[in-house]
């Protein structure tokens, strides 16, 4: 492919999962008119890298298992897919549908630690089915991107836009979402709709917070002060030589939560609903056992807890895993040529106005001093030489480092959420996945 291969191809627990993701997804955006056939389905030709499927995936078979009703379900240690188009509905004989007493005989309630390796590596098709359509809704996002952002550019190509144009874009960004929403339906799991029907409204939130900015006081109580607040250089000003104020730091983090890390975290999360972790799944399970013959309230009190821990692990996860992302982004911005980045950039995002961690970090480093940042980013770096300026800038700080510092703790805040999920391969890939977010160049 143009773009080249992915940067996380050095996982290879779902390699085959992620061979038949494109296909899959293909033959959920048919359309019997060939424009919009085209256009929905374009950036799906280039290889993208795929990062919130692997996240998915990942996260089902590091955690499957952990739940008696995956454990004992009917998909129990099934890996064969079973679910191959559009005609082919998810099966509502759905995992968490169809349980019965009879699967209570023989538990002990301590399924989650008697569950064996092979169970909890399996992948249910419903978990397969999430993985593509946490990357339907992300390339909906992406035909939207680039026409806000006039962007030429996308996956080592010309971008959709300037391909079909605006109109054709945004509706076939559209007919994404419509055909991800029946998908999503089909998974049968009102807490799984939910989650993922918020990250569509956060991927809006985000986008109009980075256009529009947002005023300090939206901040206030939203806890993300708190990165911030061991910061020496505390300063109030905001105006060019006093630095930036520490809400342009919690805005900017704010917003790429919502941009960017609220998919990975929301849909890693559903993963682990889809596994039997889900609240609904919980209460069912939970009142077939006060019907049997001994039923224990701690073992039950144990395993909600547990299945609530590694709900909250899995978004945890994915929100700092996505926070690194995209600061590692925002860093390659001011590193890589388009050429090796599969779409425009060195300076990108100055161009379109936005001061990202590279630059907020500079305009902190230089306060007091005679720069002009402040200015610049006032002003969206749309005065004359600005861009060139602000790049200088930002190279002759520690701006970049800083931001990379800022992307390791992520990841490392990352890692410590998987500490309560199960030694094991799946495990070990997740771990391995935010070292390729971290390194990658592309
Ligand atoms: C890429 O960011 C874009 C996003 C992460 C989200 C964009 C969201 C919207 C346009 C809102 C509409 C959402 C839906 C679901 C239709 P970028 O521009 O920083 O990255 P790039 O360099 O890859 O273009
Ligand atoms: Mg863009
Ligand atoms: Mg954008």
């Amino acid at each position: 492919s143009p773009a080249g291969s992915s940067p996380f191809d050095a996982i290879p627990l779902v390699s085959s999962d992620l061979d038949h993701l494109r296909g899959n997804i293909m033959s959920l955006l048919g359309s019997g008119h060939p424009s919009l056939d085209s256009v929905a389905k374009y950036y799906f030709q280039a290889e993208g890298k795929h990062i919130r499927p692997l996240i998915v995936l990942l996260m089902s078979a590091a955690t499957n298992g952990v739940s008696p009703i995956f454990a004992q379900g009917p998909h129990a240690g099934r890996e064969e897919r079973d679910l191959t188009g559009v005609d082919d509905p998810l099966s509502p004989k759905s995992v968490l549908n169809d349980y019965n007493p009879s699967m209570l005989s023989g538990a002990d309630g301590n399924a989650a630690a008697s569950s064996s390796t092979s169970t909890s590596s399996a992948i249910l098709p419903t978990q397969r089915r999430l993985a593509e359509i946490a990357e339907m809704i992300h390339v909906a996002s992406l035909l939207h991107d680039d026409v806000i952002d006039e962007s030429s550019l996308r996956r080592g190509a010309p971008s959709s836009p300037s391909t079909f144009g605006n109109k054709l874009s945004i509706l076939g960004g559209d007919f994404l979402l419509g055909r991800a929403s029946v998908s999503l339906a089909r998974l049968r799991d009102n807490e799984v709709v939910e989650l993922l029907a918020t990250v569509i409204a956060n991927l809006v939130e985000g986008e109009v917070m980075q256009m529009k900015g947002v005023d300090a006081s939206v901040l206030e109580g939203s806890g993300l002060a708190s990165f911030w607040s061991g910061e020496k250089e505390q300063i109030a000003g905001g105006i060019d030589g006093a630095g930036p104020t520490p809400a342009h730091f919690t805005s900017y983090l704010q917003k790429t939560y919502l941009k960017t890390a609220s998919l990975m975290a929301k849909s890693a999360r559903a993963a682990t609903i889809l596994g039997g972790c889900g609240e609904g799944a919980l209460q069912q399970w939970l009142a077939l056992r006060s019907q049997s013959a001994s039923p224990s309230r701690e073992e039950d009190e144990a395993l909600a807890a547990r299945c609530g821990a590694v709900r909250d692990a899995a978004y945890g996860y994915g929100r700092n895993l996505g926070i690194a992302f995209q600061l590692v982004d925002d860093l390659l911005d001011f590193r890589s040529t388009s050429a090796a980045f599969g779409k425009p950039s060195l300076g990108a995002d100055l161009r379109l106005g936005l001061a990202t961690a590279p630059v907020l970090y500079a305009w902190q480093e230089f306060s007091g001093k005679e720069h002009g940042l402040g200015e610049m980013v006032e002003r969206k770096f749309e005065g004359p030489g600005d861009v060139e300026r602000a790049l200088e800038l930002v190279h002759e700080s520690r701006g970049l480092e800083r931001t990379a510092e800022l992307a390791r703790h992520h990841g490392e805040m990352a890692l410590k959420c998987l500490e309560v999920v199960e030694e094991g391969e799946a495990k070990a890939a997740l771990v391995r996945l935010v070292q390729g977010v971290l390194e990658r160049v592309k």
